[in-house]
């Protein structure tokens, strides 16, 4: 039987990619990434995820001359509308993974935009301080469902630090609807199979534990809880104080 075009030409591809990654391991180079690399490294459905977080954050009053932090921004899947979006030098984006954010800026010279300067930092503790530069809007889409809970207490400590008066924080969760103290895994609703997990990524929390993290700070928080997110997740919003 003859073989479809469509898998010949995968299988032709296939070969190259093994040949390219050969050829890169014989002069002690790292293995080139295959095209579109960094969109699935990010959980893919780029354009729907991207816009989406766009759309809600311009619906909260995100507004062009605001300054937005965004946390674990990977390969800038919202970065790239946000970065069209605001004032130039208005958006700042951090991620411990500098790959994603060398795609990222990839992802900004295909769009044209990547003569807004945005602020790009790799730094794998939240050391948001180097930004030199208070926000009026922060976000973490989906990244707080791949962190230990000590980490995100610390992301959101960092945060608390650099958001002005009045400024908010929003970021996703897998949200357990408990009981409380169960320990095991379950699927979450999404595209594909994904069961989220107490203590291994992608993780799940009972919301409440961010309310407790907030208590005698001066950051409010508050639970939207479903926000019509494609795969699931549900959002927080944390409120410096003092505006
Ligand atoms: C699922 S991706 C989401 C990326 C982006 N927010 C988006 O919506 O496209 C999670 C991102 O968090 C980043 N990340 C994970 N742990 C991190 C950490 N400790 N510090 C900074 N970034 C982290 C990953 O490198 C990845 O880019």
């Amino acid at each position: 039987m003859k073989r479809p075009a469509a898998l010949t030409t995968i299988a032709r591809k296939t070969k190259l990619r093994r040949r390219a990654i050969k050829a890169a391991h014989k002069l002690g180079l790292p293995a080139p990434m295959p095209p579109e690399w960094h969109r699935a490294a990010v959980g893919g459905m780029w354009e729907e995820i991207g816009q989406f977080q766009f759309d809600f954050l311009v619906s909260e009053g995100l507004a062009p001359e605001h300054y937005l932090l965004d946390v674990g921004c990977g390969s800038l899947r919202g970065g790239v509308h946000f970065v069209k979006y605001l004032e130039a030098g208005h958006y700042f984006g951090l991620d411990h993974n500098p790959r994603l954010l060398d795609a990222g800026r990839s992802e900004l010279e295909r769009a044209g935009i990547a003569d807004k300067r945005p602020v790009l930092l790799a730094d794998d503790n939240f050391r948001l301080v180097r930004f030199a530069q208070s926000f009026d809007f922060a976000l973490a889409q989906s990244l707080f469902t791949h962190l230990p809970f000590n980490q995100i207490a610390r992301c959101v400590a960092e945060i608390d630090r650099v958001l002005k008066p009045g400024g908010r924080f929003y970021a996703t969760l897998f949200a357990n609807p408990g009981p409380r103290l169960r320990t095991d895994t379950f699927p979450v609703r999404v595209d594909r199979p994904l069961d989220i997990n107490l203590d291994k990524d992608p993780f799940y929390y009972d919301p409440d534990i961010f309310r407790w993290l907030c208590e005698g700070s001066d950051l409010s928080f508050d639970y939207r809880g479903d926000w019509g997110h494609p795969r699931y997740q549900h959002m927080m919003v944390f409120t410096k104080q003092g505006a």
